[in-house]
């Protein structure tokens, strides 16, 4: 069986030259939770942007056995979900109900499965009451749950998280672990979030400079406070004691 995710020697420049990846190789099987972890301007949100085809680059991205291409997009946006870095670039619709109705609506499905696939999604997320509020109007937390249930409510088979954290409450926070132990897709989540990497992941892949730096056992790498600090990055409180 093919891979849920192959990356092959990608490497991508910015239109104003930034080098952003470089010669990057990853592999990750089905069902796999993935922590991608780096100091800000590592390379973790383009490297997401490459794996669903948003950026094209040198180099070979496939995604559950499709190769990333202009033929393929279709498909493989059906099969991975992008959860973007800023949520306000994935919610533009007049209510929460209709941005969450939005994908499973173009994936052809009736409107009575839309309905169902939007409540399930937001009662996923805990915003179930919120369905008919317009998406500026929530708070930032909302709206990083609301970005989450625009994804879940498509179940794609591959899941990428781009900080999902990002402006989260303690409560929220630990709703958001939660959630995420409990997907069966695989995801891969790019986190400044040292604990929330090491409580979620099954395997960490480091990056720094565009480059993939280290890639394997999360307490390995993340107990390995030397390298966390080369890299600008702390070891997390699970591993903290152990050092
Ligand atoms: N649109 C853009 N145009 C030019 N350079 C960019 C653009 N977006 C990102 N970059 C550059 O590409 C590199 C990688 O950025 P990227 O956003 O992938 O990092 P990141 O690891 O996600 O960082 P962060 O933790 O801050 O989110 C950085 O040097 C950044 O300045
Ligand atoms: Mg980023």
């Amino acid at each position: 069986m093919s891979n849920a995710i192959e990356i092959q020697n990608f490497s991508y420049r910015y239109p104003d030259g930034t080098s952003a990846l470089s010669d990057i190789n990853l592999a990750v099987e089905h069902g796999l939770r993935v922590a991608l972890i780096g100091p800000n301007g590592a390379g973790k949100s383009t490297l997401l942007l490459a794996m669903a085809g948003f950026i094209k680059g040198a180099g070979k991205v496939s995604i559950d056995g499709l190769e990333v291409n202009r033929k393929n997009l279709k498909e493989v946006r059906r099969r991975i979900g992008c959860c973007l870095e800023n949520p306000d670039d994935q919610l533009f619709m007049p209510t929460l109900f209709d941005d969450i109705a939005f994908g499973p609506l173009n994936l052809g499905l009736s409107p009575e499965q839309v309905r169902g696939c939007v409540a399930e999604a937001l009662a996923t997320v805990g915003l179930a009451e919120m369905a008919e509020k317009a998406p500026h109007h929530l708070s930032a937390g909302q709206k990083r749950g609301a970005a989450v249930a625009t994804i879940l409510a498509m179940s794609p088979k591959i899941i990428t998280l781009d900080e999902p954290d990002g402006s989260l409450d303690p409560r929220h926070r630990k709703n958001l672990v939660r959630l995420l132990a409990g997907l069966s897709q695989t995801l891969v989540i790019a986190t400044c979030n040292m604990n929330l990497a090491a409580v979620v992941a099954d395997r960490v892949v480091l990056m720094d400079s565009g480059m993939i730096i280290a890639d394997g056992d999360v307490q390995k790498i993340m107990s390995d406070s030397k390298l966390m600090a080369e890299h600008g990055l702390e070891v997390p409180q699970k591993f903290s004691d152990s050092n």
